[in-house]
């Protein structure tokens, strides 16, 4: 068997740890795939002496992870150390300089550097890997270079944060508001202790933005995405979805059109049939579609330690067989600057307005919708114990601009008495 393929491990937290289950587990299988054996050399972690329940003994250790990377006993850094900057990206820009394949978890750091670490790896003649970095153990980003470099890719979404999709199916499985499932998140580990990333929706953008430029060709554009959480989705509208027969979910979703690229995460609703409406608690779903191979869906576990490690081994082993190419499946140099799109394309819109309950206020509300030009499909007047109702309307196709004109000529009218509520219906 040829040499083996020494690794140096950056980070030993949840999924470094895990890498160092599977090396030293799955070593037979591993070496066997890859043609050569896998080794772990040398780590880098805050701790050495912390217990982790896995024997480090027989590894070399770094305090610094910049000293790991440019060892000389190692031929491929892994960072798990995470932060878009800071000891990640200098440890990514020691190896790759250093010239040594590099494979990460990171998806804060190429969201933001992706380009320019792509460019670099290229011309040292290195891999650059980040499979781990989209969806945990969904091999996602293998599928979209790979297995689909055939298609034009058409439209990619998913949803991609786990703990949002958590809250938002304890929500409707519990009838507690966001606040209250939110904090049952953190207790369980799900939800981080400052969760603004997640809720956010700056965790599923960052995944977005990688996907997108492997499916599009186009330079990673993390700043020219819409990003929007879940902060704002309430239980009535989770509830008044599911009367009309849609869930609530986080949706990422990306599309180049003729406007440009449309990369946006936000709340939709989706219909609860669909692949991705029936999609519970931290599970992730992907959705690749191409022009002839039509649809993948793939769902998974999209975190933890076992399914991230998966995915960081398996780059590994791909690029220990030999298995050389651009980060983002082409030349970086090729990767185009695409305009951004601006607004999203055309859909139906869910609308929750709370109105007086008078003679002649939905003649008013049609009005304004009709005046831009927005016309209703559904409508429907929920149960209301006083003087204010609840008025849910679903409108056909229009576009967000001619909407958004509507609905601020409704919230200026007296009948309306609360701000109104707009979600996109995505086609799923
Ligand atoms: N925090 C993420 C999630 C996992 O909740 O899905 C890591 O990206």
């Amino acid at each position: 068997m040829s040499e083996p393929l020494r690794l140096g491990l950056a980070g030993l937290g949840t999924v470094g740890t895990g890498i160092v289950r599977i090396v030293q587990e799955n070593a037979a299988c591993l070496a066997a795939r890859a043609g050569r054996p896998i080794e772990i050399g040398a780590i880098s972690a805050r701790s050495r002496s912390r217990d982790r329940g896995v024997d480090l003994s027989r590894y070399a250790w770094e305090d610094d992870p910049v000293a790991l990377a440019r060892r000389d006993d190692i031929d491929l850094v892994i960072e798990v150390i995470g932060g878009e900057d800071g000891p990640a990206k200098a440890t990514a820009t020691a190896a790759i300089n250093a010239g040594k394949h590099f494979v990460t978890a990171n998806k804060a750091m190429l969201a933001r550097h992706g380009q320019a670490l792509a460019e670099a790896a290229e011309a040292r003649g290195v891999a650059l890997r980040f499979e781990a970095a989209v969806a945990g153990g969904i091999p996602v980003v293998k599928s979209l270079i790979e297995g689909l470099a055939a298609n034009r890719i058409t439209r990619v979404m998913g949803v991609m944060n786990g703990t949002c999709n958590y809250i938002l199916t304890e929500m409707e499985r519990t009838g507690a508001p966001y606040a209250q499932v939110l904090e049952a998140a953190q207790k369980l580990g799900y939800a981080e202790a400052d969760p603004s990333f997640d809720v956010g929706g700056v965790d599923a953008a960052q995944k977005l933005a990688l996907l997108a430029a492997a499916a599009f060709g186009t330079r990673v554009d993390y700043e020219g995405m819409t990003v929007e959480g879940i902060e704002r989705v309430s239980i009535a509208d989770i509830e008044h979805a599911a009367e009309l027969g849609y869930r609530i979910k986080l949706l990422g979703v990306a599309r180049l059109t003729p406007r440009g690229l449309e990369t946006r995460t936000q709340p939709c609703l989706v219909p609860s049939t669909s692949p991705i409406g029936t999609l519970e608690g931290v599970t992730n779903m992907v959705v690749l579609e191409g022009d002839f191979a039509g649809r993948i869906v793939m769902s998974g576990p999209g975190a933890g330690e076992g399914p991230t490690a998966s995915a960081i081994m398996g780059d590994v082993v791909d690029i220990a067989r030999g298995l050389i190419f651009p980060p983002f499946g082409q030349p970086a140099a090729s990767l185009c600057h695409a305009p951004r799109a601006g607004t999203s394309g055309e859909a139906a819109y869910y609308l929750r307005f709370a109105l007086a309950d008078r003679p002649g206020v939905l003649a008013r509300i049609a009005a304004a919708l009709g005046e831009s030009g927005v016309s209703i499909d559904r409508m429907r007047q929920g149960a209301h114990p006083g003087t204010t109702a609840p008025v849910l309307i679903v409108t056909h196709r229009c576009g967000r601009p001619a909407l958004d004109r509507a609905v601020s000529v409704i919230e200026t009218l007296d009948v309306c008495h609360d701000v109104p509520v707009v979600l996109r219906i995505e086609d799923v």
